[in-house]
């Protein structure tokens, strides 16, 4: 099941976005990642939570932040039905994100689900360059 954010389900976002910023829980607490332009939802089975895609909406356009599926469950398809969930709320837009060049699991994620790399941000990450990439609806 894949469903909004709620309380009880942060800690265990917190720890899976430990992978992506060590200070995950210092940039977000659970009214910024529900606003009125942010969103986050998780994947949720027998009540734990495997994985969570945060994304901002903006006006005619959703960036995904973060998406981060539990690593013992990655291969699965939870990383794939996160971002189908969040293209079935918002069939009409374009979506956007970033990714670092060296990350294959996400760009390969990405591509399978139609996304094109629009541009390069060079040395974003650490010296590491960073993939900007769109999927056009
Ligand atoms: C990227 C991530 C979210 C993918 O989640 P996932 O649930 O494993 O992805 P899926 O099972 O839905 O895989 C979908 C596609 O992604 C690609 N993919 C996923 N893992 C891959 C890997 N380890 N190597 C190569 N391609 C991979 C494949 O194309 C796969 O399609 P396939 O199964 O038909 O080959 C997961 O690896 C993860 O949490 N990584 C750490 C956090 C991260 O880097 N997030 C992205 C940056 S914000």
């Amino acid at each position: 099941m894949i469903t909004r954010l709620t309380d009880n389900f942060l800690q265990k976002v917190y720890n899976l976005g430990i992978e992506l910023h060590q200070n995950f829980k210092d940039l977000y607490n659970f009214e910024s990642l529900n606003t009125e332009f942010n969103e986050t939802y998780v994947y949720v089975d027998n009540n734990s939570v495997l994985g969570f895609i945060h994304i901002q909406s903006l006006v005619d356009e959703i960036n995904i932040i973060d998406i981060v599926v539990d690593s013992s469950m990655r291969k699965k398809g939870i990383g794939c039905s996160l971002i189908e969930h969040v293209f079935n709320i918002y069939p009409d837009k374009r979506f956007i994100l970033e990714v670092s060049c060296d990350n294959t699991a996400a760009l390969n994620l990405y591509k399978k689900l139609g996304f094109v790399q629009i541009s390069v941000r060079s040395k974003y990450y650490n010296g590491v360059d960073a993939v900007v990439m769109e999927r056009k609806n």
